[in-house]
């Protein structure tokens, strides 16, 4: 039985499900894992993700499709890229196997919280490890913990798939050469007091430059971006400081391949947004979320889609990525894993 839960209400915020997947790694490998009810971890006060910050995370979602499947969206790009934050990280990685098997046992376990088809709501699907033992002096820990647990969600951000309002940010995200290209938690633990002072500045989000040079554009705390010019062309930033979207590359492939654009993936100057027509902000819980406007320092960059409706083409893109995900559309081989 689906639980009762006002579907078309929900945020993007926590809720407790019933099962959690739990694996530890101690003396070289991984154990078995299984699933628990118990949602509190226990552990020392000296642990290495507590004083050095040693974890990285995945988010990825499911989905009831139009036929009342459970399905996953590409599941191994995400195994692949904890595997290649876990490396940054000196974590021991996670064998792809033992992702995927973890994301289908969870999923399945919670699939009364699977919203259903229609509410827009979603089931997202939040892995993670951490280095677990006691390290005082600074080196990798010895003992590891990889879990997965999923929550119900709603849009990213509030006003569900309303234009929102952007600010260029004066503070940097990841270094040159840094760790902006993996999904490591001390990324976000350095956005934090960033995007509250955004929010009590009355801006939804922060548009990162190039920490090198300042003049390219990156990404946001959370989303990748997309532009489109005035003559209908897709135009995504390249840099190796920016975490590699699989919104994004789905994004791409979707652009060229179901809606016959041209796309670019390329360095985006911030001298150039100004001439865009649309922007978007892409990513696992964003989708892809219509940016209206973007404030620097004063001066303001409205697009012509303006701050009531999305652009035609992110507004095309998004009903074409959402109806493979949901099964209205005929998805590429691979990318939907029936749970
Ligand atoms: N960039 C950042 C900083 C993110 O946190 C996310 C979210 O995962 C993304 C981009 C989008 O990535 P994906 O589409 O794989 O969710
Ligand atoms: C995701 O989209 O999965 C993310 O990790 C973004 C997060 C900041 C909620």
């Amino acid at each position: 039985m689906t639980k009762e839960i006002d579907w078309n209400n929900l945020g993007f915020g926590y809720v407790k499900t019933d099962y959690r997947y739990v694996s530890n790694y101690k003396d070289g490998s991984w154990d078995e894992g299984t699933l628990t009810t118990d949602d509190q971890i226990t552990m020392s006060e000296c642990a290495c993700v507590l004083q050095y910050a040693q974890t990285c995370f995945e988010g990825l979602k499911a989905y009831t499709t139009a036929n009342g499947d459970i399905v996953v969206f590409r599941p191994d790009l995400n195994a692949e890229r904890l595997q290649s934050s876990c490396a940054g990280l000196e974590i021991p990685v996670v064998p792809k196997e033992k992702f995927l098997d973890a994301i289908h046992q969870v999923v399945k376990a919670n699939k009364d919280f699977v919203p259903p088809y229609g509410t827009g709501a979603t089931l997202y699907i939040r892995p993670y490890v951490f280095g677990k033992n006691a390290v005082i002096g600074v080196k990798p820990a010895d003992e590891y913990e990889f879990r997965v647990f999923v929550t119900p969600v709603g849009p990213y951000f509030k006003g569900g798939v309303k234009p929102i309002t952007i600010r260029v940010s004066d503070v940097d995200r990841a270094a040159p050469r840094g760790t902006g290209n993996i999904k490591a938690g001390l990324n976000y633990a350095m956005s934090l007091h960033n995007i509250v002072d955004a929010h009590n500045k009355g801006f939804d989000e922060n548009m990162y430059l190039d920490p090198q040079t300042r003049t390219k554009v990156e990404e946001t705390g959370g989303a990748n971006f997309l532009f489109v010019t005035k003559d209908g062309t897709v135009v995504t930033p390249k840099s190796n400081s920016i975490l590699p979207s699989i919104t994004r590359r789905s994004l791409l492939y979707v652009a060229q391949h179901y809606c016959g654009l041209k796309v670019e993936e390329r360095e985006v100057y911030f001298d150039e947004v100004k001439d865009f027509a649309e922007c978007g902000l892409c990513g696992t819980a964003a989708v892809i979320s219509p940016v209206g406007k973007i404030v620097d320092h004063g001066k303001e960059i409205l697009f012509p889609s303006g701050m009531e409706e999305m652009g035609p083409v992110i507004s095309k893109l998004r009903e074409t990525l959402t109806g493979i995900q949901m099964g209205t559309i005929e998805a590429p081989e691979g990318w939907i894993q029936v749970i």
